[in-house]
C-alpha cells in the first residue's frame, strides 16, 4: 500500500508576502503527482498563499465556532479562504500557549467539523526522552483524540511526530530513532483499526533539511516532513519537496 508523502512547511510567525512568491516559483516544476506540497504561514498570510497556487494551511484553529473570542482564527473562515490543513497542537502552542491534549482534540474536532484536515502534532519533551517516557507521552497525545472523536477521526487527518527536543535545535532525531517511533504510532493505531492505520499518513518534524531529509524519509512509517526553519529557504525547501518522492 503506497502512501503518498506530505512536504509541509511551517513559516511559525515568520515569513513575508514576497517570500510566499519566491517558495511558489521554487516548487513549481516539482511533480505534485508524487508528493503534496503545503505551506503553512502566519494566518494573515494565508490568502497570498491560496493565490499563489500553493496548497495551504494554517498553524492553529479556534476551538470555538464563532462569537467573542477575540484574536481566534475561526475554522470555518481559513476553510472558506481555501486552506486545506491544520495543524493542532504544534509543541510551541502546547508548551507557549498552554494547550492541554483536551484543547487539541476540541481543535481537531472542529477543524474536521469545517472540512479542514487536521495536522495533529505530538512528541515528547528531551528530559521525558530521558526518563524512557517517549511512548506513553506520544500515546497519550494520540489517545486524547481516539477517545473523544472516534478512531474513525483518524482517516482524513495526518499525524506530525515531532521531538521537542529536535524542534529548531538543529538536533534531528536518527532516522532510526524517528522510526521507531513512526512504527509505535501506526501499531497503536492498529490496535483500533489495521486499515486505517496502513493508510494514516505519519509525518517527521524536528530539523528538517536538504542533507538529512532523505534518509528520514526512506524510513518505512515516515511518509514526509514537517519542516520550519528549512520551509523559510525556497532552495532548502524545494530540495526536501524532491526528496520525499
Ligand atoms: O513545525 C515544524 C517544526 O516545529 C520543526 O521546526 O524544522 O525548525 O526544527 P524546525
Amino acid at each position: 500500500l503506497k502512501r503518498k508523502p506530505i512536504v509541509a512547511g511551517n513559516w511559525k510567525m515568520n515569513g513575508s508576502v514576497e517570500l510566499v512568491q519566491s517558495i511558489a516559483n521554487a516548487v513549481q516544476n516539482v511533480n505534485n503527482q508524487d508528493v503534496e506540497i503545503v505551506v503553512i504561514p502566519p494566518t494573515a498570510l494565508l490568502s497570498n498563499v491560496v493565490a499563489s497556487g500553493v496548497v495551504a494551511g494554517v498553524q492553529t484553529v479556534s476551538e470555538y465556532d464563532k462569537g467573542a473570542y477575540t484574536g481566534e482564527a475561526q475554522a470555518s473562515l481559513v476553510k472558506s479562504l481555501g486552506a486545506k490543513y491544520t495543524l493542532v497542537g504544534h509543541s510551541e502552542r502546547r508548551s507557549i500557549f498552554g494547550e492541554s491534549n483536551e484543547d487539541v482534540a476540541n481543535k481537531f474536532a472542529q477543524a474536521q467539523a469545517n472540512e479542514l484536515t487536521p495536522i495533529l502534532c505530538v512528541g515528547e519533551t528531551e528530559s521525558q526522552r530521558e526518563q524512557g517516557q517517549t511512548e506513553e507521552v506520544v500515546a497519550a497525545q494520540i489517545i486524547a483524540v481516539i477517545d473523544k472523536l472516534g478512531i474513525a477521526s483518524l482517516v482524513k487527518s495526518v499525524i506530525a511526530y515531532e521531538p521537542v527536543w529536535a524542534i529548531g535545535t538543529g538536533k534531528t532525531a536518527t532516522p532510526e530513532q524517528a522510526q521507531a517511533v513512526h512504527k509505535f504510532i501506526r501499531d497503536l493505531v492498529s490496535k483500533y483499526d489495521a486499515e486505517v492505520s496502513q493508510t494514516l499518513q505519519i509525518l517527521y518534524g524536528g530539523s528538517v533539511n536538504e542533507s538529512n531529509s532523505e534518509l528520514l524519509f526512506a524510513q518505512t512509517d515516515i511518509d514526509g516532513g514537517l519542516i520550519g526553519g528549512a520551509s523559510l529557504k525556497p532552495d532548502s525547501f524545494t530540495c526536501i519537496c524532491e526528496s520525499a518522492k
